[in-house]
């Protein structure tokens, strides 16, 4: 894309800015989502992708932007100026987003585009609409653990301004874990789709791992795409994709969002991109009342989350 259409999708969000609050949350199907998603609800659920169309699939905040460029660049086997067509949610829309007009919404942009899709979802696994899973279409999760997330969210929620009012850390932290932010309970996210991930053939990955060896994983995600590039060419993605090159980059770090809906200076969207910074955060008597309650939720499960590495 152009930059005159780059700065139709700022301008289309400058044009919104009169319609943008912070828009309250509604359930679906018991999950709380924001307003203008739930009011679409029945035109998401029908949304029919391809058998070629890739989901990425995240809790909010579990490394969805850094997913969705590795894989932009191993579809173009790591052309950098060609993922700077367009800023990321242009190149890879969001499924389920709906914004006040004329932003377009994840459908309108996913209708204009020719398959195969790189398609992000928020969505817990129960409300991804069934044409992914009866088109076979592949899917990639990432999970990050659960303490690191809810920092991130916590900021994140403090600088866009069409999310709700975080209020303060302290009560933060009990949403979280009552599940009563968007896109509804962490918990539930990320066990709703380990279950299925053997049954879906969902690629199912942790942040804590790309941070650790961000080779291994990009060639992890090469392999299940079913394609091959070259050692250099992941070299070249694994350093296109560090935390300071995308920071770097326009097409990748947000600013595509400009004030006063992402205030990048209460928080940018690229904040710190580290395991471990829930330690600055938590207070110790938080740390172990939330570890105390993870135990409780997460028991059924074994899912090797590490909140250090
Ligand atoms: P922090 O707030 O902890 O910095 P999402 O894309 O799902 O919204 O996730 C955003 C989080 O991923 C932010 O975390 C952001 O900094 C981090 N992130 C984005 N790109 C990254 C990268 N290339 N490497 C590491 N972390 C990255």
């Amino acid at each position: 894309m152009s930059e005159e259409e780059k700065l139709s999708y700022s301008e289309a969000i400058k044009k919104a800015y009169a319609s943008v609050y912070r828009f309250p949350l509604i359930p679906v199907r018991g999950i709380p989502i924001m307003n203008l998603i739930a009011k679409n609800w029945d035109s998401i659920w029908a949304f029919r992708p391809e058998p070629s169309d890739l989901l990425i699939a995240t809790y909010p905040k579990a490394g969805t932007t850094w997913t969705q460029e590795i894989v932009d660049l191993l579809l173009h086997n790591g052309d950098a100026e060609a993922c700077k067509r367009a800023p990321t949610p242009i190149r890879s829309p969001f499924l389920e987003i709906f914004s006040p007009p004329p932003i377009p919404s994840g459908l309108d942009l996913l209708k204009e585009m020719d398959p195969p899709r790189i398609i992000k979802t928020h969505l817990p696994f129960q409300l991804v609409p069934p044409g992914f899973w009866e088109n076979k279409c592949k899917a990639i999760y990432v999970a990050r653990n659960a303490k690191d997330n809810l920092v991130s969210y916590f900021h994140f929620d403090c600088m866009n301004m069409t999310q709700p009012d975080p209020g303060p850390w302290e009560g933060y932290i009990l949403k979280f874990m009552r599940g009563e932010l968007a896109w509804g309970s962490w918990y539930d996210h990320v066990k709703g789709y380990w279950m299925e991930r053997e049954k879906k053939n969902i690629l199912y990955l942790f942040y804590e791992d790309m941070k650790e060896n961000p080779r291994r994983e990009v060639e992890r995600i090469m392999r299940y795409l079913d394609l091959s590039v070259s050692d250099e060419v992941i070299s070249r993605i694994v350093e296109l994709t560090s935390f300071k090159n995308m920071k770097e980059n326009p097409m990748a770090n947000y600013s595509c969002i400009p004030a006063p809906v992402f205030d990048h200076s209460i928080s940018p969207f690229m904040r710190k991109g580290e395991v471990g910074d829930w330690r600055n955060h938590f207070t110790p008597e938080q740390s172990k009342m939330f570890d105390e309650d993870y135990e409780k939720q997460m028991k059924e499960v074994n899912i090797p989350f590490r909140t250090l590495i």
